[in-house]
């Protein structure tokens, strides 16, 4: 029933080329028509579509499946980013989130949508609106919490995670195949590469004594074999990889597990941008695909760190951190996007969040 309400838009993609930038995020929801904390959620979606689109130049609509749904306790919301392999600049060939392909112009095999995100309905007593009475020290702002999940959707996600196989727990590698899942662990696999995000492709271990780019680690691990080698399964594969880059596979686990050891390196930067390892036991939820919490939750990048602080608003937290123009998305945030690919508004405007203005 969800998806059949999504072929009206697809349609509309297709048809229209240029549309208003305040349209861009088309949020479509399982919400109750009665559900009121449910339709709040989606509200707060379109506003913050609204306020990524006031920081981007945007040109093709992205439609974002928005599923109010019970979620694990500690858990506020996921995004899966639909993702589909194209050329990086640099030859390599990555996964993109097709709401950046879409701006690129970039022809691909569509979905049903470009972004999923679930919110956790088991959560609604925690959930502060903006035009609600104080927020509470137990309750975290959703305006911010839908910002967050939609910069997840737009490409600001990793692929590194442990093999699909739970056999192995001691090494990480980007996505086998591209695939999120290369189904039963046990049937014969032909090996097509590890591939990484976009994202991926800017990761720097920023540890002593050098530099290096982690796409260079990848670079070697997608060596063990050639590809379109086939396996028996999927525990002869990684046995194989093992035997020639164990040290590789096993340093990412090492550096996604050490705090400050990972960075994004931003185009035409010297400076790289400290990414969340701070977590020992490597969660994919949380590990590398967010920045350091000690190092920003009190800065302008305060957005894309892991845990997002109760008892404090979305505006509370732009004026705490200096005003900075943007509605909550900060100047390097920006420049990351810009780095993966989508056009920057050097100039977004000053507060333009929530529709209680
Ligand atoms: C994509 O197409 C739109 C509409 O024709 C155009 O405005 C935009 O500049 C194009 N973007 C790129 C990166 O070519
Ligand atoms: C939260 O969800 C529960 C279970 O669906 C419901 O009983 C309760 O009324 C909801 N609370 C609010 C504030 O909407
Ligand atoms: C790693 O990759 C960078 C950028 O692609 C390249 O300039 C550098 O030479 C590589 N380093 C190693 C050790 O391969
Ligand atoms: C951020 O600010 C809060 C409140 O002032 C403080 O408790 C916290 O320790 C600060 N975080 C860091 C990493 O300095
Ligand atoms: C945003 O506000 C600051 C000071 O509050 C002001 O200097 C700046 O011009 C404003 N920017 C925009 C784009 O309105
Ligand atoms: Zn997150």
């Amino acid at each position: 029933m969800r998806c059949l309400n999504f072929l009206p838009l697809i349609l509309l993609i297709i048809l229209s080329s240029k549309v208003l930038s305040q349209d861009i995020f088309d949020i479509e929801s399982n919400c109750d028509p009665q559900d009121q904390v449910c339709n709040k959620i989606e509200q707060e979606f379109v506003n913050a579509g609204k306020i990524i689109s006031n920081n981007l130049i945007l040109n093709a609509k992205i439609l974002v499946e928005l599923i109010y749904e019970p979620l694990d306790d500690d858990t506020f919301g996921q995004t899966t980013p639909v993702l589909r392999i194209h050329d990086s600049p640099d030859t390599v060939q990555r996964l993109y989130p097709t709401a950046l392909l879409k701006q690129l112009n970039i022809t691909f095999e569509p979905d049903f949508v470009d972004i999923q995100v679930s919110i956790n309905s088991n959560a609604n007593n925690s959930y502060w609106f903006p035009g609600d009475p104080d927020i509470q020290s137990t309750q975290i702002d959703v305006s911010e919490l839908a910002l967050h999940e939609l910069i997840h959707g737009i490409g600001f996600t990793s692929t590194w995670d442990f093999p699909e196989d739970q056999k192995f727990i001691n090494f990480l590698t980007p996505r086998l195949n591209g695939l999120e899942d290369n189904g039963d662990p046990e049937d014969p696999i032909i090996f097509d590469g590890f591939f990484e995000t976009v994202f991926d492709g800017f990761l720097v271990y920023i540890g002593s004594p050098t530099r290096n780019f982690i796409t260079n680690i990848t670079n070697s691990i997608n060596s063990f074999t050639a590809k379109g080698t086939e396996f028996d399964n999927m525990d002869a594969l990684n046995s194989k990889l093992l035997e020639t880059q164990q040290q590789n596979v096993e340093l990412m686990l090492t550096y996604a597990t050490t705090k400050s050891s990972l960075g994004f390196l931003p185009t035409g930067s010297q400076d790289a941008i400290i990414l969340d390892t701070s977590n020992p036991e490597f969660d994919f939820a949380s590990s590398i695909s967010h920045v350091s919490q000690d190092d920003y939750e009190n800065t302008t990048e305060f957005l894309m760190t892991p845990h997002q602080k109760e008892g404090v608003t979305l505006q509370a937290q732009i004026q705490q951190t200096g005003n900075t123009p943007g509605g909550g998305i900060g100047p390097n945030l920006r420049s990351i996007l810009g780095t993966l690919g989508y056009t920057i508004n050097p100039n977004p405007p000053n507060n333009t969040n929530s529709n209680f203005q």
